[in-house]
């Protein structure tokens, strides 16, 4: 079995450990991966529908994995026990989605060592969501695939909760500018140019014109600007 781009990054983020669970888990090729490269000894693999169990069911028969993996039907972290809480893998779903599905089952996400996050969409709810809630962000990872870039978040609860008013920290990622990750350029391209759309739209808006709301977009377009020129874009 081989693992390329987003899913790799994911594994890659796993941090050894004794159970991951993976949740929204559909082809269970996830904690498949992790189990064969002894990443994890045990992994609960979740989904809220049946289809997608099936799939995971046939990895895990494909992979002769029935002993060490575990299929679970439920929303969420709701199908973890507390004490089963180790590292946690939320990927491919929405980023309102994932932060609602944790705020369900907070105490669960408390418990875990680690939680790997990698949201589809609405990515820059994710940060301010873990700091608001007193999760840290540990790591972050970026990967490329086709034309688009994938981001990952690596957190886990310390209790300090963070109060930020910093959007550009919200958007592209302290570790990621720390690390100087490799795709971090194309990552504030990327921004850049929905910021640059964004800030067009609402110019053109002229039934709402709000130059209070134009000022502050701008202001951030021009520090995404800002910064891919520090990087030497
Ligand atoms: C696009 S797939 C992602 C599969 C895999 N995690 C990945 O990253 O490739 C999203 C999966 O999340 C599942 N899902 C959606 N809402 C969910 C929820 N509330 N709880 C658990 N799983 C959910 C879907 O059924 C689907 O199998």
């Amino acid at each position: 079995m081989v693992l390329k781009g987003r899913l790799k990054l994911i594994y890659d983020m796993i941090p050894p450990c004794d159970i991951l669970s993976d949740i929204g888990t559909d082809h269970a090729l996830i904690p498949a991966f992790a189990l064969l490269n002894g990443r994890c000894k045990k992994a609960i693999a979740c989904d809220i529908k049946p289809g997608p169990l099936e799939r995971a069911e046939s990895t895990r028969r494909k992979y002769m994995l029935t002993n060490s993996m575990e299929l679970r039907m439920g929303s969420g972290l709701e199908p973890v026990r507390e004490e089963e809480a180790d590292v946690i893998v939320m990927a491919g779903m929405g980023g309102a989605l994932i932060t609602q599905l944790i705020l369900k089952s907070i105490n669960i996400a408390k418990k875990a060592n680690c939680i790997l996050l990698q949201p589809m969409t609405n990515r820059d709810l994710i940060r301010p969501f873990l700091w608001e809630n007193g999760f840290e962000i540990i790591d972050e990872g970026l990967a490329c695939e086709g034309n688009k870039l994938y981001l990952v978040i690596s957190a886990r609860y310390t209790g300090i909760r963070k109060v930020n008013k910093d959007r550009i920290r919200e958007l592209i990622g302290d570790v990621l500018i720390r690390k100087n990750n490799p795709l971090l350029k194309d990552w504030v391209i990327e921004h850049i140019r929905k910021q640059r759309k964004a800030v067009n739209g609402l110019k053109r808006a002229k039934a709402v014109y709000d130059p209070e709301k134009i000022e502050t977009e701008e202001r951030l377009l021009k520090e995404l600007t800002e910064l891919l020129n520090s990087l030497g874009g």
